[in-house]
């Protein structure tokens, strides 16, 4: 298969799975929960556009699922897109959840000695660019106030972690994630 003009973007597709994450979330009172969870995340080449007839970015559609190791119920879910602007060499990634949030984070994506590729992006609550979107009712109980995603890919192995900094219950709490997941096969 070859998809050299996704740039970075091209070691990602693929669908992938792995029963190994940890999440870390806020509960009331000062609680805190940890659910292990299974995870399928299933991405696939989306072409390219042009924008204002001069930027060309790449895109790639994902759509992630999270189920609880417990009993298989659903915990997470999230569709989005990664871009890769080759001349800016830069990465995007555009992400919705069904809790009426958005983001769009930029970064940067890189390959160190080993061949492992890296991505790495960032959103900021207020940023006019790289942002968080989110209802009234999020913005005042639950508000994501800010959004990192790193993820490497060495062959058919990806690991992700992410760090989600919320406002809820009254403080601060670094809501975390994280997976290593094995491809299962290339759309
Ligand atoms: C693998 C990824 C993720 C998993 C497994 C996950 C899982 C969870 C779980 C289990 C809760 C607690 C829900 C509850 O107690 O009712 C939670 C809360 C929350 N998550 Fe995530 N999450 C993930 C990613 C995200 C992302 C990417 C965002 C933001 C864009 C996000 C935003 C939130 C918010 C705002 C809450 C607070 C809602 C509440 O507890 O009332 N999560 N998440």
């Amino acid at each position: 298969m070859s998809h050299l003009e996704y740039g970075p973007l091209a070691s990602i597709i693929g669908v992938w799975k792995g029963d190994n994450g940890t999440d870390v979330a806020p509960e009331p009172n000062d609680g805190i929960e940890h659910n292990p969870y299974s995870e399928v995340l299933t991405c696939e080449p989306a072409g390219d556009v042009f924008n204002a007839s001069k930027q060309k970015l790449w895109a790639v559609r994902y759509h992630q699922t999270a189920r609880r190791l417990s009993d298989n119920t659903v915990l997470h879910d999230q569709v989005g897109y990664w871009m890769w602007d080759a001349v800016q060499k830069q990465v995007v990634q555009s992400l919705t959840i069904p809790r009426a949030v958005c983001i769009l984070a930029g970064g940067i994506s890189s390959t160190d000695s080993n061949g492992t590729l890296h991505l790495d992006v960032s959103a900021t609550d207020g940023d006019a660019h790289w942002g968080i979107i989110q209802s009234p009712f999020m913005d005042n109980n639950a508000k994501t106030s800010a959004y990192r995603y790193q993820l490497s890919v060495e062959d058919d192995v990806l690991t992700y972690s992410q760090s989600i900094l919320l406002e809820i219950y009254g403080k601060f709490f670094d809501h975390t994630d994280g997976n290593t997941l094995l491809r299962f096969n290339h759309p």
